[in-house]
């Protein structure tokens, strides 16, 4: 890979000059005010992005630190916690359960479908001694958006907490932390925010405090106890050694979500995710999602017939300098992903969509020659 590379993967996403050039700043001593004040700007951006009153942590780590957070500060030997699992994200949430001694109670959802709320509180009201329901908000493996401002209505009436994964959608799509009542928030670094990959960020809200606070936690680096202590403190802290150059990049990261504002950057993901559709259905491609369960940060295409997954992604890949994403497990060769997170938007689906074009007619697919590019204009066009 080279630095001309395009990501259209599902993360990392290109990261823009702002935030590359914040890192480059001096190291400072992070136990001195000036980093404190400048952890505290940085986490009240979170909290706003997370649209929530409740404080927010960064987590030296991958989205997975702050999932293993999650669960792992909950989760007691023999507690029970409904898992829900419509793909890869999903199944990881399920396994943490597991590793940290719950017991899980599965609502499985048919890969590439979005979990029916009804579903959830039917489970929900017969496993009211549930501790936690585990919702993974956008399931990159399959490129569905999971309804949790719905499931989040349903569990307003229970004691049980909700815990979300946004790591693929927070500041690509709607995730309003207190209006959906979710207990537990978290996120990653490199999608749509658009920062490199290796920091996290989660927020807890009073209930799951509560329950925080009288589990006695395995944990020793993910301790939340921990982080809050020193989160506590004026101005805040971490408790080990925090990454202070991807501290500066999720700063300038996250003001750069503020400037454009939530709503127009969620518009604008919406808006790349329809060309995109459109774009795929243009070539006679096939979506792998069912319809209106479509994420918007990222598309999941069927793999046409007669191509292999190498030759389709391997010639984008060495041709074009263009990166794309496969299938997952069982998916694996049987769809490719595109995303279309963060900073990236028409010309780099256009340049996408035409070097697409380019391999599928390579590999004897036949369509009218800028089908696709045209379909993504005419999406661009009726949103501008
Ligand atoms: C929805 C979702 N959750 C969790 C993760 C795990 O994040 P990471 O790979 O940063 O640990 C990913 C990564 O792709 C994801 O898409």
């Amino acid at each position: 890979m080279d630095d001309t590379t395009l990501l259209m993967i599902p993360g990392p996403t290109t990261v823009p000059k702002r935030v590359l050039d914040a890192m480059s700043q001096p190291i400072i001593n992070h136990r001195g005010a000036e980093y404190g004040e400048f952890l505290g700007e940085t986490t009240a951006m979170m909290s706003e992005v997370f649209q929530t009153d409740n404080d927010s942590y960064l987590l030296t780590g991958s989205g997975t630190s702050a999932m293993e957070t999650a669960v792992a500060n909950i989760v007691e030997k023999g507690d029970k916690v409904i898992n829900i699992v419509s793909g890869k994200f999903g199944e990881r949430l399920q396994q943490l359960t597991e590793v940290f001694g719950g017991e899980s109670i599965e609502i499985t959802v048919p890969w590439g479908q979005a979990v029916d709320p009804a579903e959830v509180k039917r489970v929900v009201e017969e496993n009211d001694d549930a501790k936690a329901v585990t919702l993974v908000h956008n399931e990159s493996s399959t490129a569905v958006v999971n309804p949790i401002k719905e499931v989040g209505d349903i569990m307003k009436d229970y004691d049980t907490l909700f815990v979300v994964d946004t790591v693929s959608s927070l500041a690509g799509d709607t995730v309003k932390v207190d209006d959906f009542g979710l207990d537990i928030c978290l996120t990653g670094s490199q999608k749509c925010i658009a920062a490199p990959p290796g920091m996290a960020a989660i927020t807890i809200g009073d209930d799951a405090w509560n329950v925080i606070d009288n589990v006695d936690s395995p944990t020793y680096y993910l301790n939340l106890k921990k982080m809050k202590k020193s989160g506590d403190k004026v101005p805040p802290q971490t408790p080990y050694t925090p990454n202070v150059s991807m501290t500066y990049a999720m700063n300038e990261a996250l003001s750069m979500v503020l400037e454009e504002g939530l709503d127009a950057r969620i518009k604008r993901h919406h808006t790349g995710a329809e060309a995109t559709r459109q774009a795929a259905k243009a070539l006679g491609l096939e979506l792998f999602a069912r319809e209106g369960d479509y994420s918007n940060t990222l598309t999941a295409i069927k793999m046409p017939e007669g191509v292999t997954d190498d030759q389709l992604r391997g010639t984008m890949r060495n041709k074009y300098n263009i990166e794309l994403a496969g299938g997952q497990d069982h998916l694996k060769g049987n769809i490719f992903r595109i995303g279309h997170m963060g900073i990236t938007g028409l010309p780099e689906l256009a340049a996408t969509f035409t070097c697409l074009e380019m391999t599928l007619k390579e590999f004897g697919f036949d369509f009218d020659a800028g089908a696709g590019v045209a379909a993504l204009e005419d999406v661009y066009l009726k949103n501008a």
